[in-house]
């Protein structure tokens, strides 16, 4: 089944809490809230008790995509602020095994991100500790960039997956559109983050049920 996140980093923060809502209210299956540091990536969004203030919104599901440099370091705080799912990076400077080891001890669910430079096989030696993996479809750090085509990476991921009797959200994140998700549905991805798309529109209900379809 697909899943629609729309990305919270497109709304309008001077009435953020009015938007977690609101995405709920249209449609959305996850919120997905990026955490940038301004050190692994080029920006500063925000940390921990921001997350808190969202979960008072809404229910859904937080995915949490955490690009800092040192995730291990902040992990607790963003489970005790209602994060759902930690997504970080394959490429970031903490020790991956004793992070995800510290998410899936939290009870949280576990992703590992990959950006367009680095090979999906990056996130192999991981597969059985995942739960979710994301394939970047633009350089982390801001919304509204051209989508970049990473197919070839999510069919290498999901045949690696099928062959070790894994079934993992396959998540893809930046320039998702109505006119990009087939592409990436049908090379095997079954999230869709989208952040302009949704928030660009007039109509944010439409906006998600077009990328589910
Ligand atoms: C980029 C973020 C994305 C971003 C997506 O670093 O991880 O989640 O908000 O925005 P769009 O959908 O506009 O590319
Ligand atoms: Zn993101």
């Amino acid at each position: 089944m697909i899943k629609i996140a729309p990305s919270v980093l497109s709304c309008d923060f001077s009435k953020i809490g009015e938007e977690v809502k609101s995405i709920d209210e249209c449609g959305a299956d996850w919120i997905h809230i990026d955490v940038m540091d301004g050190h692994f990536v080029p920006n500063l969004t925000f940390g921990a008790p921001v997350v808190k203030c969202f979960r008072k919104c809404t229910d859904k599901v937080f995915d949490c995509h955490l690009m800092i440099s040192n995730p291990l370091e902040y992990v607790e705080d963003f489970v005790k602020a209602g994060a759902d799912i930690i997504n970080f990076h394959v490429e970031c400077d903490s020790p991956i095994d004793a992070t995800l080891d510290k998410i899936r001890s939290l009870g949280c669910k576990t992703g590992l991100a990959v950006k367009p430079n680095t090979p999906v096989e990056a996130v192999f030696d991981y597969l059985e500790k995942l739960d979710l993996i994301l394939i970047m479809t633009v350089e982390p750090g801001f919304g509204g960039q051209k989508f970049m085509d990473m197919s070839d990476k999510i069919k290498a991921l999901r045949a690696e997956c099928k062959k070790r009797g894994l079934c993992p959200d396959i998540q893809v994140d930046g320039g998702i559109s109505p006119a990009t998700a087939p592409v990436v549905v049908n090379a095997g991805a079954n999230v869709l983050v989208a952040g302009s798309a949704v928030f660009g529109a007039e109509d944010r209900k439409k906006a998600i049920a077009d990328l589910r379809s």
